[in-house]
């Protein structure tokens, strides 16, 4: 991080996202010859009480400790990591067991299973700096599982602390233990979990900024930053540019702030592509609600109100890194949310891109009117689809929960970011579009107004933004989704599995896999 003055009473920050990555590798064999200092060993939770999962260990040992386990306290739930002496033939100094939760004999461990003990693992391991994961690996699927879950445990953010001191680093090498070592496809697969523990990673580091230093304008140099090296271009509207295009939405949004928005376009386009999709990102560096202050409690949480633009960001360049054949363009629609003087009112009309005017009857509602900007931008390029995800309703936690995100849209999406969820490992659930809540948002002088009905409201932010939803060249609306991750992206409670504490990196996973559906059903 470097600080540089300018001419203004407030500081110029350059935001350089410091990424923890993770060096990961498969292993076969005498773990004598590749020592680390740490060996995990996996401890399911059986119908009859704990167990001691498949391991390298030597039979009398495996047999000793299976029969210690309750003793020590273990039940093979998830989280759970005991650190016992290692053995003579762990080629560790330390022998871990690790929860992976309920387990039957004869069954598979679900992915998602093994990838929370092994991120889990990793993550409570932080200070160590090789590990050894020796879980259950019978098919390349589990090792890419465990993989992942490993480079997303492996995180920290400390680069606002002025010491060391009481920190432990991440872990800064992992080697899976499998019988699949030699098999050529855990190369690809390996590269897959790094460049995903990348993304997601980068994703958790943005929206840890603190708000002094994320603001649009750094928000957008981290973009150009982060897009460096990779066949992926980027492109900035400024506030002069975004008053000549008619950007209303994220100008009327952003004119409480001394900080000036931002649109951010991020464009990666292969020649070989086969398919064209948009995604548009809510990039509310810092939410007060506005003239519609909210109240001061939690507000702090508000810093990762522009996951949503951290994500289609972080996806679009993950797809770069892999190399896929895919049109990705992200929309990061990008501004500070604050009260002043110069700030809009409830009740101003905003003309969105495109020309729909919007009453602003609540300027805590202001997500959806920096969307409804991208999201029309995103329409006039044609993609297949656009895919929204947005930070956008508080109602999003009172329907689903901390962990789990909403999506809306049209089926044929809906359904297949919910499939990619599913094998992603993230928690998605699709909810509809009642026809009945689209005349709640009637305004007496507008053509739209931005709040409506509150009971189901993650429902009615999402019928808002279907207004701005562009057609294709046939008359029909481009098939669309919105994704709202209010919850799950920012992690207010205990740290659990891969997942640290405030930004989660949610999403991420669900989009590359979305795509990467897409392309195996086109090619
Ligand atoms: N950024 C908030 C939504 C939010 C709330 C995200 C809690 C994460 C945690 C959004 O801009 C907002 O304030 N929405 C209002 C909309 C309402 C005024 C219609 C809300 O949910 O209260
Ligand atoms: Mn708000
Ligand atoms: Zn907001």
């Amino acid at each position: 991080m470097q600080i540089l003055p300018n001419n203004h009473t407030e500081l110029r920050t350059v935001l350089v996202v410091k990424n923890t990555e993770v060096k990961l590798s498969a292993v076969a064999g005498d773990l004598k010859k590749s020592p680390s200092d740490a060996l995990v060993v996996g401890v399911g939770q059986g119908a009859d009480g704990p167990v001691l999962l498949e391991n390298p260990l030597t039979a009398k040992s495996a047999e000793a400790l299976a029969e210690s386990l309750a003793a020590l306290g273990l039940t093979g739930a998830a989280d759970q990591a005991h650190r016992l002496p290692g053995l003579p033939e762990a080629g560790a100094a330390v022998l871990v067991l690790a929860g992976v939760g309920k387990v039957s004999p004869g069954t598979r461990i679900p992915d998602e299973a093994l990838r929370r003990a092994a991120g889990s693992a990793v993550r409570q391991l932080a200070g160590v700096s090789t590990v050894t994961l020796a879980l259950p690996t019978p098919d390349v699927a589990a090792v890419a599982a465990v993989a992942e879950g490993a480079a997303m445990g492996a995180y920290s953010f400390t680069e606002h602390r002025s010491t060391k001191d009481g920190l432990k680093d991440p872990v800064k090498a992992v080697r899976i233990l499998t019988d699949l070592a030699a098999d050529k496809a855990l190369k690809p697969v390996l590269e897959r979990a790094s460049l995903i523990g990348k993304a997601v990673k980068a994703t958790r580091s943005l929206v840890n900024q603190p708000p002094s230093h994320l603001y649009p304008e750094t928000f957008a140099d981290a973009a150009k930053e982060l897009a460096k090296g990779l066949p992926v271009k980027v492109t900035v509207w400024d506030e002069k540019r975004l008053e000549k295009d008619g950007f209303g939405g994220i100008l009327g949004v952003g004119k409480g702030s001394s900080r000036q928005p931002r649109l951010v376009k991020v464009e990666y386009a292969p020649a070989k592509a086969t398919a064209k999709i948009a995604l548009v990102g809510k990039g509310i560096t810092f939410d007060t609600g506005g003239i519609s202050l909210k109240p001061h409690l939690g507000m702090g949480e508000m810093k990762s109100d522009m996951a949503g633009a951290a994500v289609v960001l972080n996806t679009v360049l993950a797809l770069a890194e892999l190399g896929l054949p895919v049109k990705a363009t992200a929309w990061l629609c990008i501004a500070e949310n604050m009260p002043s003087g110069s700030a809009q009112r409830p009740a101003d009309v905003m003309t969105i891109f495109g020309g729909k005017t919007v009453e602003v009857l609540n300027t805590d509602a202001e997500g959806r009117l920096v969307m409804a900007d991208g999201i029309v931008a995103a329409s006039q390029e044609y993609p297949d689809a656009i895919i929204d995800v947005a930070t956008l309703t508080g109602a999003q936690l009172i329907a689903l929960g901390d962990r789990t995100a909403g999506v809306m849209g049209a089926d044929s999406v809906t359904g297949a970011i919910k499939a990619a969820a599913d094998r992603a490992g993230e928690l998605v659930w699709p909810m509809p579009l009642p026809e009945e809540l689209r005349p709640s948002l009637d305004s007496q002088v507008a053509d739209i107004a931005n709040i409506g009905e509150r009971h189901g409201g993650m429902m009615t932010a999402a019928v808002f933004l279907r207004e701005f939803v562009g057609k294709d060249r046939n008359g029909e609306q481009i098939p669309w989704a919105h994704i709202d991750i209010a919850g799950p992206s920012f992690n207010t409670g205990s740290p659990y599995g891969y997942t640290h504490k405030q930004g989660t990196g949610s999403t991420v996973r669900t989009l590359v896999t979305y795509v990467e559906d897409l392309l195996a059903k086109t090619a």
